[in-house]
């Protein structure tokens, strides 16, 4: 597992250098890939499915899901960058949430909370916690700053599947679900939505946007539950 998370990890790296005004979100996917393979590993999301590529790209009102494009980048444009790579046998899946250029202060500050409330998830990531102590800390932390959390998708289990159990909901009361045990490997992913928590899908099927076209962010990192705290694989 931590082999294949520091993979995405270093995807990241580098695309992070990339992202500026002007670069397509093909571009974007092209790097991904062909670094994803120089490492001898496999994009998770290409083929997954359907989905026609191996990172998902997602701008502004795109909560998740966005797929790559000619589509260039544009100053103030916020993009959410989501990557999933198979590597021995393991998943790992993260994603983060950028500025293109200088950015409007509320889209910092969507960015911003959107981070913090997947920090405060991960805080509460630890043995003997129960699984909706993540989630309702994540809700707290975005409703504190009057943002809306979106309720259609959730963090998973990740392992030997991209998806497995216990679905994550970013959302509810704490001390409910299964309890946390070491061993345990969770993608937690809260996507946060400036305005309503409603979204709809568009018509190619995947993209999911903001039902009001406000802004959207998404940050994920997979984690393992250890005797020690919780462990972020996909951070360098
Ligand atoms: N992080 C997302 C998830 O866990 C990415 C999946 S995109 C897909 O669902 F294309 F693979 F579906
Ligand atoms: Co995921």
């Amino acid at each position: 597992m931590a082999e294949s998370c520091r993979i995405v990890a270093e995807v990241f790296e580098g695309i992070k250098k990339k992202i500026s005004p002007g670069v397509s979100t093909k571009e974007i996917n092209e790097f991904a890939e062909s670094y994803i393979i120089s490492r001898g590993a496999r994009p998770a999301f290409k083929g997954y499915r359907g989905y026609p590529a191996s990172v998902c790209t997602s701008i502004n009102e795109q909560v998740v899901h966005g797929i790559p494009s000619s589509q260039k980048l544009r100053e103030g444009d916020i993009i959410s960058l989501d990557i999933g790579v198979f590597y021995k046998g393991f998943y790992g899946d993260a994603a983060v949430t950028l500025p293109v250029g200088s950015v409007s202060n509320q889209a910092m500050k969507l960015i911003s909370v959107t981070e913090k409330a997947l920090e405060a998830g991960m805080e509460r990531a630890v043995a003997g916690n129960r699984l909706s102590d993540i989630s309702s800390a994540i809700q707290g932390c975005v409703e504190a700053e009057g943002f809306s959390i979106v309720r259609s998708f959730v963090g998973h289990g990740i392992g030997r599947e991209l998806h497995e159990e216990p679905q994550i909901p970013n959302f509810g009361k704490p001390g409910e679900g299964p309890e946390l045990r070491p061993g345990m490997t969770l993608a937690i992913e809260p996507m946060v939505n400036e305005g309503g928590w409603e979204v709809v899908i568009l018509n190619d099927g995947w993209t999911a946007v903001t039902k009001d076209r406000s802004l959207s962010a998404h940050f994920e990192h997979t984690v393992a539950i250890t005797k020690n705290g919780c462990n972020i694989l996909t951070k360098l």
